[in-house]
Formats: C-alpha cells, structure tokens, sequence
C-alpha cells in the first residue's frame, strides 16, 4: 500500500537539460538568444511566419538525435511500477518522455513533432520542416500550416484534464521549471488547495520555491532518480524524505 494514491508531476525544460536541450531562461538559455515575442506569439506568426518556421525547423532538428536521460527513465519506472495513480503533465514538446516510456501524458504546451492546421484544426503528426508554402492534407488549404504548439497568449492544451486531476492528487512533485509561466507556475496552488504534499524539483529555488512543502536542489539526473526511489520504497513512511535541504 502506497502512501500516495494520485500523483501530479509537472515538468519543465530543466528535466531535458542534461539530455542536450538548452533551457528558456539560463544564462544561454532560447529566450537570451530569440525574441519570445517574435517566434513564439501568434501576433509573431502573422507578421512573419518564415521566421517561426525558421525557429521551429531548428528546434526540430535539433531534437532529432537526444534521447531521454536518467530523470525521464525514472519517472516512466515509477510510473509502470508505483500502486498508485502517475500523470506528467509536461511543459516540454520534445517527446522524451514518450521515448522513456510513460504514457499517462499531457503535452500542455503542445508538441514540436505534431503540426496543426489554422483553416481547419487538422492536427497530425509532422516531423518534416513546416513551410508557409505547405498544403493542409486534409482540408487543401495553403500556408495555414504551423507548430501544434501553443504560443503566449493561447490557453494550454487540456486544461480541463490537468485541474480535475490537481483537484484529486495528493503528492505534486515540480521538476526542472522556473515557475515563471502560466498557468503550470498556479499549479503548486491548486495541488496545496486540494492538500497534497508539494514537492520542488530543481536545479535551483525557482520563483515559486517557498510554496512547495519540500525541495531537493540538484541535477534531475541525480535527484529525480533517488526521489522516484524513495518514492517506490515509502509505501510504510509519511514522507519520502524527511528533511528540506534548503
Ligand atoms: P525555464 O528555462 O524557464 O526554466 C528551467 C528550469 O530548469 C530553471 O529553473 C533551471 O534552474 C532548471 N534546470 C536547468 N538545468 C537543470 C537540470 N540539469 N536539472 C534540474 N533543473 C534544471 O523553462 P520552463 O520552466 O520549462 O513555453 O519554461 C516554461 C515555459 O516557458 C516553456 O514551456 C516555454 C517557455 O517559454 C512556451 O514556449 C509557451
């Protein structure tokens, strides 16, 4: 019997870090080098899709050749090992947790390896380079092909899922995210209203660090595959660690 029955695990792009994919707001993280407002906005889309198409292509090449890390495995252990129930709702749109193995999955931020038509909401798997000169395979329209991602302004993919399920969780575990975006950064506030123990996973304290009831700082690779070890192993303890360590 585990101690937790329904586990929420929010990810961000620290947990893809160590598998080679830069982060957004490092030092030398995405946002140091492009302007979100150009590449990732709608309004940026319209005035000049090329250079999106541009941004994206990259980032898709880019991923073509990472493979998931220790942190990834170990989360898809837990999740095909634990008694209870484990959803990752990720920030990420690389499909490293796919490649790992999980399954019970949101891609709140969409996926870079799916694209969607903005004629007719045609979304499908896309792993060549999108183009503004592409035709929608499914309703023939010209130049509405772009990124399934979603951009700032857009409200995140699933959102209905993702509150039933903080509603009910009782362990929220944060991994490799700022906390700077929302709303994943409300997250932490919707586990706590709902009683569930919090925990921050990080390289660092992030900007919400002080409302997790527990925080271990350190390399995913390190402390997620220990933390998911605890975690199989606590099912007779309150908690699987017994001290902050910040
Ligand atoms: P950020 O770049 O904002 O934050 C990454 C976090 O990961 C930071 O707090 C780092 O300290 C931490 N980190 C870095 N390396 C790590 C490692 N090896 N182990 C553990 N932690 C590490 O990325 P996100 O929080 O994911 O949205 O960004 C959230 C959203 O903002 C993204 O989904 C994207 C971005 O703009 C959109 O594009 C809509």
């Amino acid at each position: 019997m585990s101690t937790y029955q329904r586990i929420v695990i929010l990810t961000g792009a620290g947990l893809s870090a160590e598998s080679g994919l830069g982060t957004f707001r490092d030092k030398d993280g995405l946002w140091s080098k492009y302007d979100l407002m150009e590449v990732a906005t709608p309004e940026g889309f319209a005035r000049n899709p090329e250079k999106v198409h541009a941004f994206y292509n990259l980032r898709r090449n880019m991923h073509a050749n990472v493979v998931p890390n220790a942190a990834h495995r170990a989360l898809a252990r837990l999740e095909q090992n634990y008694s209870g129930e484990v959803w990752i709702v990720t920030q990420n749109i690389d499909e490293l947790h796919e490649s790992a193995g999980s399954h019970c999955l949101i891609h709140m931020h969409g996926e870079l390896y799916k694209a969607l038509c903005a004629h007719c909401g045609d979304r499908r798997p896309w792993r060549d380079e999108l183009s503004t000169d592409l035709v929608c395979p499914s309703c023939k329209a010209i130049g509405g092909m772009r990124p399934d991602v979603v951009w700032f302004g857009e409200m995140p993919y699933q959102m209905d899922g993702i509150v039933e399920r903080l509603a009910a969780c009782d362990l929220f575990i944060s991994i490799g995210t700022s906390g700077t975006v929302y709303p994943a950064a409300d997250f932490v506030m919707d586990a706590r209203q709902a009683g569930a123990h919090t925990v921050e996973l990080n390289l660092e304290p992030s900007e919400g660090a002080s409302l997790f009831a527990e925080a271990h700082h350190g390399k995913a690779t390190e402390i997620v595959p220990t933390f998911v070890d605890r975690l199989l192993n606590s099912s007779q303890s309150a908690h699987p660690f017994e001290n902050r360590d910040t």
